[in-house]
C-alpha cells in the first residue's frame, strides 16, 4: 500500500504522525471489483487546518507578502518551474488516477497532458492580461493604468472525477494571480497529489501552497471558522458549498468560485441525424460511466423516433466493453465510490416500480462495485432519476410530442449548465438557440455536452455554478480590478 505521510505547510514537508485514513481502489485483476486497500492518508484534523491557515495568511500578509508583491515575470518563472517538473510526474500521476478513480488509460493520459497544456496556457493569458493592464488610459482629464490584483487566501477543493485537471483549474489561477492558497484534495484521487509535492514546494516560496488532508468537516471546517479566507473555490455539490460557506464568520467579503451540479439533456428532434445523435448520446451520457458535472443526465426524444433511437441507443449502450482501466479498448469501468452501484439501483428500481422499463439487456447487471449502465423508458416526473443528478450509469429517457415540453422543464429545472440539440433544419434550430441559451450557459449543436476548450467559458446558470471557468474568466474571478490614477495638470 502506498503511504502518504507528509503534507506540504509553510514550504516544509512535515511528517504526520497522527491517525491515517485508508484509501481503497475499486479496480482489481479479479472479476468482482470490490474495494481493496489501496493506501492511507493522514486524517487532519482542526490543528492541521489552523496550521495552514496561518501559514497562508501570513504568507500572503493582507497583500504585502513576497508572493503577492512579486513581479509578474518572477511569478512566471515559479510556474514555469512547477510544469517542468510536473510534467517528470506524469507515468505516476497516471497509474494512480487509474487505481484510484479507475479512470481509462487514456482518458487518465489525456487528464494529465491537459492540465500542463492548462498551465502553459495559463501563463499566456495572464503576460497578456498583464500587457494589456500596462496601457494608460485616459477619460475627463484623469489618466489610469488598471491592474490585476489579488485577493488574499484561497480555499481550493476539486473532485474526485477530475482530481488533477479539474482541481488544477481552480489552483494555478489562483496562485498564479498572486494569492496564497490551502488546497485540500478529494477523497478519491488523493495519493496522485503525493508526487507532486516537492515540486510544489520547491518552485513556489513558502506558505504560497499548502496541502492538507482528511473530511472536509475536520480539515476544511476550521480553515473557513478562522475568517482568514478570503475565496472559496469549490467544484462539487452545493451542499459542501452552502455548509462551508456558512461558517465564514464575514460571508459579505467572500468570494466565491463554485463548480456544481448539472442535469444537461439532450434534445433529439424528428429530423435529427440518428447516427451521429447515438454516437454522441453514448459519449454524453457514458464517458467515465456518466461521472462528469457535463454528461447528459436526461435525454429527450421526439416521440416519432423514440422508437428507433432507443433501439438503436441501447444496442450500443451493451456493446460498450468493460473493463480495468489498462485494458485495451475499455470504455466503462469499475465505480470509485463504494456506495454508489447500490445508488444506482434505487434509482433503476424507483424507476421500474413506476412504470419505466430497462431497455438494454445487460442493464442493471452488477458485482461489487460494477454496475452495467441502465437505460430507462418511459421516464417522467415521479422518477427520482428524473429530478436527482444520478452522475452514474443510468440513463433516463422521455419522449416529447412538442418542443415546448422539454424547454418547459428545463426552465424549470434547479440547474442551467448546458444542453445538446440535435437536429438538421436551421430554420427550427435557430429561435431554438434564442431560447436555449436563456435558460442554459451552452448551446452543443448535433454534440454531446463538455467543458473543454479551456478557453471557451465554462459555467452554469441558478445551482449549476457561481463564476465563469474559462482560463480568461478565471484569472480575473482571482482577482480585483485596481488602479492608479493621476489627474491631467
Ligand atoms: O465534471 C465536470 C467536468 O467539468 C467535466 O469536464 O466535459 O471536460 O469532461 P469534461
Amino acid at each position: 500500500p502506498f503511504i502518504q505521510d507528509t503534507y506540504l505547510v509553510n514550504g516544509v514537508l512535515k511528517k504526520w504522525s497522527g491517525e491515517f485514513t485508508s484509501v481503497y481502489s475499486t479496480i482489481s485483476s479479479t472479476e468482482e471489483y470490490a474495494p481493496t486497500l489501496l493506501g492511507s492518508i493522514p486524517a487532519m484534523g482542526e490543528a492541521e487546518g489552523n496550521e495552514v491557515t496561518n501559514a497562508a495568511f501570513e504568507a500572503y500578509d493582507n497583500g504585502q507578502g513576497l508572493w503577492p508583491t512579486m513581479k509578474v515575470i518572477d511569478r512566471i518563472k515559479c510556474m514555469q518551474d512547477f510544469v517542468t517538473q510536473m510534467k517528470a510526474t506524469r507515468t505516476e500521476v497516471v497509474k494512480l488516477l487509474m487505481w484510484e478513480i479507475g479512470k481509462s488509460l487514456a482518458d487518465s493520459e489525456k487528464e494529465f497532458d491537459r492540465t500542463v497544456d492548462y498551465i502553459y496556457d495559463t501563463i499566456e493569458d495572464y503576460k497578456e492580461l498583464d500587457r494589456t493592464n500596462a496601457r494608460f488610459t485616459k477619460s475627463q482629464g484623469i489618466n489610469a493604468m488598471v491592474r490585476r490584483g489579488p485577493l488574499g487566501v484561497v480555499l481550493c477543493l476539486g473532485p474526485y472525477n477530475y482530481p488533477l485537471n479539474e482541481t488544477f483549474a481552480l489552483l494555478i489561477p489562483a496562485i498564479i494571480m498572486g494569492n496564497t492558497v490551502i488546497f485540500k484534495p478529494a477523497k478519491h484521487g488523493v495519493l496522485l497529489i503525493s508526487p507532486l509535492l516537492e515540486a510544489f514546494k520547491s518552485s513556489f516560496p513558502k506558505g504560497v501552497v499548502n496541502i492538507v488532508y482528511g473530511r472536509g468537516r475536520d480539515v476544511a471546517s476550521p480553515v473557513m471558522k478562522s475568517g482568514k479566507v478570503a475565496v472559496l473555490a469549490l467544484i462539487g455539490n452545493s451542499k459542501s458549498a452552502i455548509a462551508l460557506q456558512d461558517q465564514h464568520p464575514n460571508k459579505n467579503r467572500l468570494r466565491l468560485v463554485l463548480g456544481l451540479e448539472a442535469k444537461n439533456p439532450a434534445i433529439i428532434l424528428p429530423d435529427a441525424d440518428l447516427d451521429l445523435a447515438i454516437q454522441e448520446c453514448v459519449a454524453g451520457t457514458l464517458s467515465f460511466n456518466g461521472q462528469r458535472c457535463t454528461a447528459l443526465k436526461v435525454l429527450y426524444v421526439h416521440e416519432s423516433i423514440a422508437a428507433e433511437f432507443n433501439k438503436r441507443f441501447s444496442e450500443k449502450v451493451d456493446a460498450l466493453p468493460f473493463g480495468n482501466p489498462w485494458e485495451k479498448g475499455v470504455f466503462l469501468t469499475p465505480l470509485p465510490e463504494k456506495d454508489k452501484p447500490a445508488y444506482i439501483q434505487e434509482l433503476i428500481d424507483d424507476a421500474t416500480s413506476k412504470g419505466a422499463k430497462i431497455l438494454n439487456k445487460k442493464g442493471g447487471e452488477h458485482s461489487e462495485n460494477y454496475i452495467f449502465p441502465a437505460v430507462l423508458f418511459p421516464v417522467n416526473k415521479e422518477m427520482r432519476v428524473y429530478h436527482e443528478e444520478q452522475f452514474g450509469p443510468v440513463i433516463p429517457v422521455l419522449s416529447f410530442k412538442d418542443i415546448q415540453e422539454p424547454l418547459n422543464d428545463m426552465a424549470e429545472s434547479n440547474y442551467g449548465q448546458q444542453v445538446s440539440l440535435f437536429g438538421r433544419d436551421i430554420k427550427t434550430i435557430a429561435p431554438l438557440i434564442d431560447t436555449l441559451v436563456n435558460i442554459v450557459c451552452r448551446v452543443n449543436l448535433n454534440s454531446s455536452c463538455q467543458r473543454g476548450p479551456d478557453v471557451y467559458p465554462f459555467t452554469g446558470r441558478k445551482d449549476s455554478a457561481v463564476a465563469t471557468l474559462s482560463i480568461h474568466d478565471a484569472l480575473r474571478s482571482f482577482s480585483i480590478r485596481t488602479f492608479v490614477a493621476s489627474k491631467d495638470n
